[in-house]
């Protein structure tokens, strides 16, 4: 049968500095640059498989069909390849995540980065990581983040052409790891490409932009001289600059549970103490407590003990997306 096939894994990130709202919400040209590191151990794998008989775009998540936006979003990115590829072919899309889905883990940065990178490979088009990254983006901002790997920083740029991420120290630069106390398993009530859309509406927007990059530099130093005390409190600032545009936005958006709450207090009390550990939160209640590679096993044992912390997933820094497989495409 002919047919053009190719299957890609990319891991989610955690942002240190965070994306939160768009310049451009159709091109997703963020209003900050970004900094995160790439989560080793968790992964999305998807298959794209171009069809010359597919009368539309097909996509299947863990073997589950979906419409709406998810289709849509991953359109974006396929209709994309299509046109670099001069390829008329729908596609059928794969998609799975060795992550329980639910549980609040970005997925869509994984599988969106997953996605450009197979229906690239898929297409036989021949990529820059940069170009790969710009394409990753119109599925999921933070999916440019997903294409390079180690730690890695998105330049937001003023265009589609010159918005994407890239590798600024290895993953084998500084051992560091994510534990991730996932406190919430049910689905949030407001996605970020909505999220992003209201930001401009809180009038601390304005302030947490415009200090971006003083914040950024801090933490890009901070890892470049591997330096966890400076890394720590930036971090944690950025994620409540973030936290109080979303919560002071119009609809304001709320977050955090309890539990999320809890874990907050004990990270700080235990740097009090003189532990190497430092937290973030994404647009949802888990929270992603950092700490170096070697600290994960004692640190990711007490958030377990913590009230409302159903489960502790550890994430060490991870490599770039990639292409698994093409075997199977035939011309
Ligand atoms: O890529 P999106 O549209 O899911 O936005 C992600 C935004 C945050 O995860 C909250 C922050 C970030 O920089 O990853």
């Amino acid at each position: 049968m002919t047919e053009k096939r190719a299957t890609a894994q990319a891991h989610p990130n955690i942002a240190l500095i965070k994306y939160w709202g768009n310049r451009d919400d159709y091109w997703r040209i963020p209003a900050n640059d970004s900094l995160s590191f790439n989560l080793e151990g968790l992964w999305s794998r998807t298959t794209v498989i171009f069809r010359p008989q597919l009368s539309q775009d097909r996509l299947w998540l863990h073997g589950r069909e979906i419409s709406g936006t998810g289709l849509t979003r991953a359109q974006r990115v396929l209709d994309r390849v299509r046109r670099w590829a001069g390829l008329k072919w729908y596609a059928e899309v794969h998609s799975e995540n060795n992550f329980p889905t639910g549980t609040g883990i970005a997925s869509s940065a994984s599988g969106f980065a997953a996605l450009a990178v197979a229906a690239a490979a898929a297409a036989g088009l021949v990529l820059s990581e940069a170009d790969l990254s710009r394409l990753a983006r119109l599925g999921s901002g933070s999916a440019a983040r997903s294409v390079p790997g180690g730690f890695v920083l998105w330049r937001a740029g003023q265009h589609d052409e010159d918005s994407f991420a890239y590798t600024f120290a290895a993953a084998d630069h500084w051992a560091l790891a994510d534990c991730i106390a996932v406190v919430s398993t049910q689905p949030k009530a407001v996605g970020s490409s909505h999220g992003h859309t209201l930001a401009a509406t809180s009038p601390l927007q304005a302030a947490r932009v415009a200090d971006a990059p003083r914040r950024l530099a801090l933490v890009q130093d901070a890892i470049l001289r591997r330096d966890f005390d400076q890394l720590a409190w930036i971090v944690e600032q950025d994620a409540h600059l973030m936290h109080a545009v979303m919560q002071t936005s119009q609809p304001p958006l709320l977050y955090w549970q309890s539990a999320s709450i809890e874990v907050m207090h004990a990270v700080r009390a235990w740097r009090a103490a003189g532990r190497a550990v430092a937290y973030t939160l994404d647009a949802g209640p888990n929270v992603h407590v950092l700490c170096p590679a070697s600290l994960a096993p004692t640190v990711a044992a007490d958030l377990a003990q913590l009230p409302g912390v159903a489960e502790v997933r550890v994430a060490t820094v991870g490599g770039p997306a990639r292409v698994l497989d093409t075997s199977g495409t035939s011309a």
